[in-house]
């Protein structure tokens, strides 16, 4: 029986990245639990996504929520133009503190797109205060940046973004670096090519204003990974021109990868990181532009003009702040790397046995695994569309990105549970016929 409120969703809500004809009617959900959701028809899921890759330490973590109850009877929100407080100065130095080195100042948004489009601003206006007119990025391909339309420029030119193509800024995107078949520490062709074209633009093209990149892992381009050797040199040859790094952490950071930050795992510090996403364990929206030292002091005048002009209006909000304070405070007071090892530990067990049962490409980074088939039909394939409802059936929420099927849990996932994630998808095989 669908509960009233469930109806008005269907009469009033139009829910995002949903073809609203073919899905009209949304899950409801009462309560989530750890890594399960309680839907209202009394039925349990395993959320093996992260609900779109936040959730760090579990849906409801008792200690976020504590944090968030508690400043919200203190300061809900004060305007961030002139004014300050803890949450927010206690939020800064402890990210600084765990940034890769070199990164100074912390500026806050409300999301990961926003993250995004004050990094590529910071470039340009960078740019501008040292007398140039720098415009155009350089990409990978594949990328996926966000839904506003700097994040869109910088994004693959793909399903997504068709409709606004025409509308978009000059974003170059270099191939992406496949990394070799076999263990080889050669660089492949690919990585051979993405890395000339770099050294390419970098050395003469003087439009060139950043170079922005999810480091190691490309997540809505469908989980491919690129490796920490082939990043470093790209790093090498980008700061060796001038052009600005921006490192895009909205899905990597916090552990996702199996270090803290992906950039951890290149000794190059990007000159701009974004993030986003886990920051605050999943249960506020707060975007986050991390800058060095140098970009920062670009900005500093006494002419008004050279203002860094961006703000919104809940820029560093102090419950969404305290919540991100509080998820890090679980980082500093209880072992995550070891629940995060731990599901690794299931991924490499298990991906490498069903991938090549189902003949399919595979791969895993930190608490992430994905396959695929070896023909992709691409983002809009219909058979995932059905296994994805199979899977929800015996309690498993998966949403492939084309027919890339992917898991990448919470950290409160128990071996247990991932392993009976990956016994449901196994019990599919039929679905994964593509
Ligand atoms: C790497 C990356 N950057 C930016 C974004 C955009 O973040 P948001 O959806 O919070 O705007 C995403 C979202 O998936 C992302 O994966």
């Amino acid at each position: 029986m669908m509960k009233h409120w469930e109806s008005w969703d269907s009469e009033y809500i139009w829910h995002p990245y949903t073809q609203m004809l073919l899905s009209p009617h949304a899950l409801g959900v009462e309560r989530g639990e750890g890594s399960y959701l309680y839907l209202s028809d009394g039925r349990k899921i395993f959320d093996s996504i992260s609900s779109w890759w936040l959730t760090l330490h579990g849906h409801a973590n008792p200690i976020i929520a504590e944090a968030i109850a508690e400043q919200a009877k203190k300061l809900e929100h004060v305007i961030f133009a002139g004014f300050t407080h803890e949450p927010a100065a206690t939020l800064a130095k402890k990210i600084i503190e765990k940034a890769p080195t070199g990164l100074a100042k912390v500026f806050f948004s409300d999301d990961g797109s926003t993250a995004v489009e004050v990094a590529l601003k910071m470039c340009v206006q960078y740019w501008q205060h040292h007398g140039e007119i720098r415009t155009t990025f350089l990409a990978l391909d594949g990328a996926y940046h966000g839904d506003t339309f700097g994040a869109m420029s910088a994004s693959a030119r793909g399903t997504f973004i068709k409709p606004f193509e025409s509308m978009l800024f000059d974003v170059i995107h270099l191939p992406f670096p496949t990394p070799p078949q076999d263990n080889t520490k050669e660089f492949s062709k690919s990585e051979e090519l993405f890395l000339d074209k770099l050294r390419d633009h970098a050395k003469n093209d003087k439009h060139i204003a950043g170079f922005i990149y999810e480091p190691l892992m490309l997540g809505a381009g469908g989980m491919k990974i690129w490796r920490s050797e082939v990043m470093r040199e790209a790093l090498k040859i980008v700061k060796e021109s001038g052009i600005l790094a921006i490192a895009d952490e909205v899905l990597t950071g916090f552990g996702r990868t199996g270090s803290f930050f992906a950039s951890d795992e290149c000794n190059i510090s990007p000159d701009l990181m974004t993030l986003s996403k886990g920051i605050t364990g999943g249960f506020l929206p707060l975007g986050v532009t991390l800058a060095s030292q140098t970009i920062y002091d670009v900005f500093l005048s006494s002419d008004r003009a050279k203002t860094f002009f961006h703000g919104h209006s809940y820029t560093g909000n102090p419950i969404i702040c305290a919540a991100a304070v509080a998820s890090l405070s679980i980082f500093e007071n209880e072992d995550v790397f070891q629940r995060i090892s731990a599901i690794n530990e299931v991924h490499t067990e298990r991906m490498p046995l069903l991938a090549r049962k189902m003949e399919y490409n595979f791969r895993i980074k930190g608490t992430m695994a994905a396959m695929e088939p070896k023909n992709p039909e691409g983002y809009l394939s219909s058979k995932s569309l059905q296994l994805r409802a199979t899977c929800l059936e015996k309690g498993l929420l998966i949403r492939p990105l084309g027919d890339t099927i992917y898991f990448l849990p919470p950290y409160s996932t128990t071996k247990e549970d991932l392993h009976k994630a990956y016994d449901i998808l196994e019990e599919c095989q039929p679905f994964l016929r593509f």
